[in-house]
């Protein structure tokens, strides 16, 4: 099968690695990769991990025309505001009806409702693993294995980057300590105050709402608390009384709507969201069939996302 990269950062290497692993058994081929700056790499014999860059194809739309994939894969940088431009990104392979994959949760968060619509007018499959929990199986658990199955709602600790500077701040240690020790292990955002301030989660929240509950809703709409508005003592004092703080992202139906929240919350250290060390993310669905669901994924990191893009494209390569 015949893949374009739109992005080619740590998930993309990441991802072209894992394939060349998978070669024998897997025969997918990078014909195409396009970035900001580095420029735009074409071989339709398959490009290997240092791309020969050429200069930059004037847009998205000329890159897919001249390389000819059947799967994009979009991994440009998150843009939490607004998911765009990977929401043209998308629609605009979605027009050339060239099947999509990303990892950028921004397009999910905000517009999935009308690229999901999009995808099944051009009949094209459109996957997205990797935007929540780095490729662990959320989404296509749901699809795959839960036929029937109505999500009342759920609770996660999504984000690692708050969960390394909660435990700094239960050490006695500063915010900025903890966001520096975030930082150092790699999983802080671009900008931390993103992770710090919840909207990381927020927009975690908004995409599993929009798929997994039919909610057409976006990162703005998430009632949003985030660690600025903790007392940076709390989780240390908390800590004596056998208690944690975590930043939960939460949903639930009310009155017929998705209320959406991301939160401090206090748990006693026998919660099962307190219970997560490290930077292990864990997520419980509530769901009408099968009670509660939970996924844990421990100390996930880039190998899982490319990974996450990887079970994506042979789902598609199996489904068409
Ligand atoms: N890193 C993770 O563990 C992880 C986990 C889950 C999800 N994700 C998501 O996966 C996506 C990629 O993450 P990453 O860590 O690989 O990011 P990254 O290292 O910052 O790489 C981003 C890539 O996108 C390219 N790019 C940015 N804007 C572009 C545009 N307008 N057109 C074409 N290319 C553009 C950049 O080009 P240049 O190289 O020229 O700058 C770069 O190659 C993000 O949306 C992120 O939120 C990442």
């Amino acid at each position: 099968m015949r893949v374009a990269l739109i992005g080619y950062g740590n998930v993309g290497k990441a991802f072209a690695r894992l394939l060349q692993v998978k070669q024998s058994t897997f025969p997918f081929r990078i014909v195409a990769i396009h970035t900001a700056r580095h420029g735009t790499a074409y071989d339709s014999n398959g490009l290997g991990l240092a791309p020969p860059w050429g200069p930059a194809a004037a847009s998205v739309e000329a890159f897919l025309d001249e390389a000819q994939p059947e799967v994009a894969i979009e991994i440009t940088t998150l843009n939490p505001e607004s998911g765009e431009p990977a929401i043209a990104h998308i629609r605009s392979a979605f027009a050339r009806n060239i099947h999509v994959i990303t990892a950028n949760k921004g397009p999910i968060a905000h517009a999935y409702s009308s690229l999901n619509a999009e995808a099944r007018r051009r009949q094209v499959e459109f996957r997205f693993e990797s935007t929540v929990m780095d490729g662990t199986p959320i989404f296509s658990n749901v699809r795959n294995n839960l036929p029937g199955v109505k999500i009342l709602g759920f609770r996660g600790v999504l984000n690692s980057t708050s969960k390394v500077v909660l435990g700094a701040l239960q050490r006695g240690l500063t915010l900025e300590e903890g966001i520096r020790e975030a930082q150092r292990m790699g999983v802080a955002e671009a900008d931390p105050w993103y992770d710090i301030d919840g909207w990381d989660s927020a927009a975690k929240a908004a995409a599993l709402a929009n798929v997994l509950m039919q909610a057409q809703t976006n990162p703005q709409e998430v009632e949003r608390r985030g660690l600025r508005d903790i007392d940076p003592q709390e989780p240390a004092r908390l800590a004596r009384a056998g208690k944690t703080i975590q930043l939960v992202s939460s949903a639930e139906y009310t009155n017929g709507s998705v209320r959406l929240q991301v939160s401090p919350e206090i748990l006693p250290n026998t919660d099962l969201l307190a219970s997560v060390a490290g930077t292990s993310n864990l997520l419980l669905l509530y769901t009408d069939l099968m009670g509660t669901i939970g996924t844990l994924s421990i100390d996930p990191g880039v190998e899982q996302t490319a990974y996450g893009l990887f079970s994506d494209l042979v789902d598609i390569a199996r489904s068409v």
